[in-house]
C-alpha cells in the first residue's frame, strides 16, 4: 500500500457463531466485495464478541474457519481486504479496557441488544455481554475508521462508539476519527421467512426461518416453499405484504434484475411461481460460492496463512493508535 493516497477506512465484522445466512451475504458481504477500490477495508471475524454467549470450543473453531472461507469464496480478496481474526490482534482487548474506563454504566444499560440478550440468556448475564459495545468501539476506533457498514440493529452501538471517541477526543484531543455509518447502494435487509416483519436470524429456533449460504438446493426449495406470504394473491413490493416483498428482495439480490423488471415478470402470477423462481435464482447465485467454499475450506494451510498475514497487518495499524492512546492517558512508555 506504499505510495498510494490514503483511502477512507471501512471496518466491519461478523461473529463466528451459527451458520452464515443469506441475510449476512446479501445484507453485508456481497456489498463489501464492491468496496476495496475506494476504501481500505477491514473485515474481522469477531470471535472475542462471540464468547459473550457460551460457545463450544470445537464448534467455534469450525465456525471461524467457515466464516473466513466464506468471506473469500463470496469474493473478498484477502490481498485487497484485511480479513482477520479479532482475537489474534491483542490491541482490541487492550483498547477495550481503556475505553471501559470512559464508558458509563448508564450508557451500557440503555443498549437494547444487552437488554434482549440478557433476557434470552438469563442464566449467563456476564460482564462481557454488558461491555460488548465497548469492545466493538475499540474494534472500530483502533483503525481510525471512517465508515462502518452495519445493520439497523447495530446503530445504537455505533452511536456509542462515536460518543466514546468524541469523549476521548475532548479530553486528549485528536485521538480518534469519529466513525459514521455506511449505507451501501443495495444492501437489502433480508427478513425471516417465517415472520417476515423480523430480520432473518441464524439464531432463530425455527430453521425454516433462515437459509444458510451453505444449504443444499433441496433445502433451499423447501424453505422457500414454506415461506410465509399472505392471502392477497398478488405480487407487489410493499410493506403491507412483507413476506412477498422479502421473496422479491431475495430474487432481486440473486439476479441482476431491477425491482421493476422483477415486478413485471411476476405480474399476474401466483405465489407458487414467485417461490419457484426465487429458489431457482438463489440456488444459481449460491452454487459457485458453495463450490469455491468447499475448495477453500479444505485448504487449512492457506487459511492459516491468510489469518497470520492479515492479522499482522491489522496489528501494525492497531498498534499505532493504541500507542498514542496509552501515551495520552499517561502510561509510561517503556
Ligand atoms: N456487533 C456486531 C454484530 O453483531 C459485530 C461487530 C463487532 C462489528 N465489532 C464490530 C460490526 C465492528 C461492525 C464494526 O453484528
Amino acid at each position: 500500500m506504499e505510495n498510494q493516497e490514503k483511502k477512507p477506512v471501512i471496518y466491519s465484522g461478523i461473529q463466528p457463531t451459527g451458520v452464515i445466512t443469506i441475510g449476512n451475504y446479501f445484507g453485508a458481504v456481497k456489498n463489501w466485495t464492491q468496496l476495496p477500490e475506494q476504501y481500505d477495508c477491514y473485515y474481522s471475524i469477531v470471535d472475542l464478541h462471540s464468547i459473550t454467549v457460551r460457545q463450544e470450543p470445537k464448534k467455534l473453531r469450525e465456525n471461524t474457519k467457515n466464516l473466513l472461507a466464506f468471506y473469500i469464496a463470496a469474493g473478498l480478496d484477502p490481498k485487497q481486504n484485511i480479513l482477520y481474526l479479532q482475537s489474534s490482534v491483542r490491541q482490541h482487548a487492550e483498547l477495550a479496557w481503556i475505553l471501559n474506563c470512559f464508558t458509563y454504566m448508564g450508557e451500557l444499560s440503555r443498549m437494547t441488544q444487552f437488554k434482549d440478550k440478557s433476557q434470552k440468556h438469563g442464566e449467563n448475564i456476564n460482564a462481557g455481554l454488558f461491555t460488548y459495545p465497548v469492545l466493538m468501539a475499540a474494534d472500530i476506533l483502533l483503525y481510525q475508521t471512517d465508515l462502518v457498514p452495519i445493520g439497523d440493529d447495530q446503530k445504537q452501538h455505533l452511536e456509542l462508539a462515536r460518543d466514546i471517541a468524541i469523549r476521548l477526543n475532548n479530553e486528549y484531543s485528536g485521538l480518534f476519527k469519529v466513525p459514521e455509518a455506511y449505507y451501501g447502494k443495495v444492501g437489502a435487509r433480508i427478513k425471516s421467512l417465517q415472520e417476515p416483519e423480523k430480520k432473518m436470524s441464524k439464531s432463530d429456533e425455527n430453521v425454516n426461518a433462515f437459509i444458510s449460504v451453505l444449504d443444499e438446493p433441496a433445502q433451499i426449495r423447501n424453505k422457500i416453499k414454506r415461506a410465509v406470504t399472505d392471502s392477497l394473491g398478488e405480487v407487489n413490493y410493499t410493506d403491507d405484504q412483507p413476506g412477498v416483498k422479502n421473496l422479491l428482495d431475495i430474487y432481486i439480490c440473486s439476479t441482476k434484475e431491477t425491482k421493476e423488471q422483477a415486478l413485471e415478470k411476476f405480474a399476474g402470477q401466483g405465489y407458487g411461481y414467485l417461490k419457484e423462481e426465487t429458489a431457482n435464482a438463489l440456488i444459481a447465485e449460491l452454487e459457485p460460492i458453495q463450490k469455491e467454499f468447499a475448495r477453500i475450506v479444505a485448504d487449512k494451510a492457506y487459511l492459516e496463512e491468510i489469518l497470520k498475514e492479515n492479522g499482522q497487518k491489522a496489528a501494525y495499524n492497531a498498534e499505532k493508535t493504541l500507542r498514542k492512546v496509552k501515551k495520552k492517558v499517561g502510561f509510561l512508555e517503556i
